[in-house]
């Protein structure tokens, strides 16, 4: 058993098609047993009978790690071609999204739920480099660039890839299908907090837990969003609108009650506000809580949000749908 889970990697589930052959093997990992079998040979199809179990939540699939950049490359074939079909089909992209984001959400072990966020990093990487860039690939190189970076680091830093692949799904799955749109968000989300390298480590450390800390600790992290834009700037990295709002606004809230500004209602930025659920959504699976399942504590999430005002009502309602 050991050996076997050795050289297979855990994988988002995503929609397995009966007609469709798949260009790597494909594993599942059974529930209650635990045992792993092989559930799609490699250019195989099957009756759809066969596979009523295919899109459920729970489903735990795996690829063996020698065919991991197969199913990297057939992943994003399939969002690629369904960003260009959009407008015909935003239901379909809206399925394969959710199946993507809610995997990890619905596991029972964080650490399996942080290796599926991890993966969804690898997809979105792949995602952006294989963008037709035209205009902007100077921003996906460094995209890229700061992805490798943050895959390659200790939890902390792979906490930015992580929100960038969190924020760039949640955006998939409302809809946003423009480009340099989605590169721009997700080089935001790579970079938001890169002012947090400015302040003291007590207060680094407590960063995403600011309701819990004094008012010191509060007035240093309030600057850590101006101070990632000042950071970029000083190395001369081209901050766009977008991106300047993403980062600016990341802790604001629609009722007011975020910061730095204490912005009010439509003033924040829908992709700040999406970028604060993916940043929020990391958090909770930074930390074990209570014991509580990790369900539990998304469900949590979202009730404070809905009694907080945090989000806008209608994108927090789809928002909350891309998740359970
Ligand atoms: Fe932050
Ligand atoms: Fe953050």
């Amino acid at each position: 058993m050991k050996r076997t889970m050795d050289n297979l990697i855990p994988i988002p589930s995503f929609e397995v098609r009966a007609d469709t052959a798949l260009p790597f093997d494909l594993f599942v990992r059974l529930p209650v047993t635990n045992r792993v079998i092989l559930y799609r040979r490699h250019g195989s199809t099957l009756e759809q009978e066969k596979f009523d179990h295919a899109s459920a939540r729970k489903f735990n699939f795996l690829v063996s790690k020698l065919e991991y950049e197969k199913y990297l490359g057939y992943m994003t074939r399939e969002f690629l071609n369904l960003i260009s079909k959009k407008e015909k089909e935003p239901e379909k992209v809206r399925a394969a999204v959710r199946l993507v984001l809610a995997s990890p959400f619905a596991q029972d072990s964080l650490g399996e739920a942080r290796e599926l966020v991890d993966n969804m990093g690898d997809l979105i990487t792949r995602l952006v480099s294989d963008l037709a860039s035209e205009g902007f690939v100077s921003r996906q190189t460094l995209f890229l660039k700061f992805a490798k970076l943050a895959r390659t680091g200790t939890d902390f830093q792979r906490h930015p890839l992580h929100v960038a692949s969190l924020t760039l799904m949640l955006a998939l799955g409302i809809g946003i299908s423009d480009q340099r749109t989605l590169v721009e968000a997700g080089l935001a989300s790579l970079l938001h907090d890169i002012g947090l390298t400015q302040l003291p480590m007590s207060v680094i450390a407590e960063a995403h837990k600011y309701r819990e800390l004094g008012t010191v600790s509060r007035a240093l992290l309030k600057l850590h969003p101006q101070g990632s834009l000042d950071i970029l700037r000083n190395k001369g990295i081209v901050v766009s609108r977008l991106m300047e709002s993403m980062i600016l606004q990341h802790h604001e809230e629609y009722g007011g009650t975020g910061y730095p500004a204490g912005l009010v209602g439509e003033s924040v930025h829908p992709m700040a506000q999406v970028m604060h659920v993916a940043d929020d959504l990391d958090d909770l699976l930074s930390e074990a809580d209570g014991g509580e399942s990790i369900e539990v504590r998304l469900r949590a999430l979202f009730a404070r949000y809905e009694k907080e005002n945090t989000i806008a009502p209608v994108l927090r309602q789809r928002l909350e749908r891309l998740l359970f």
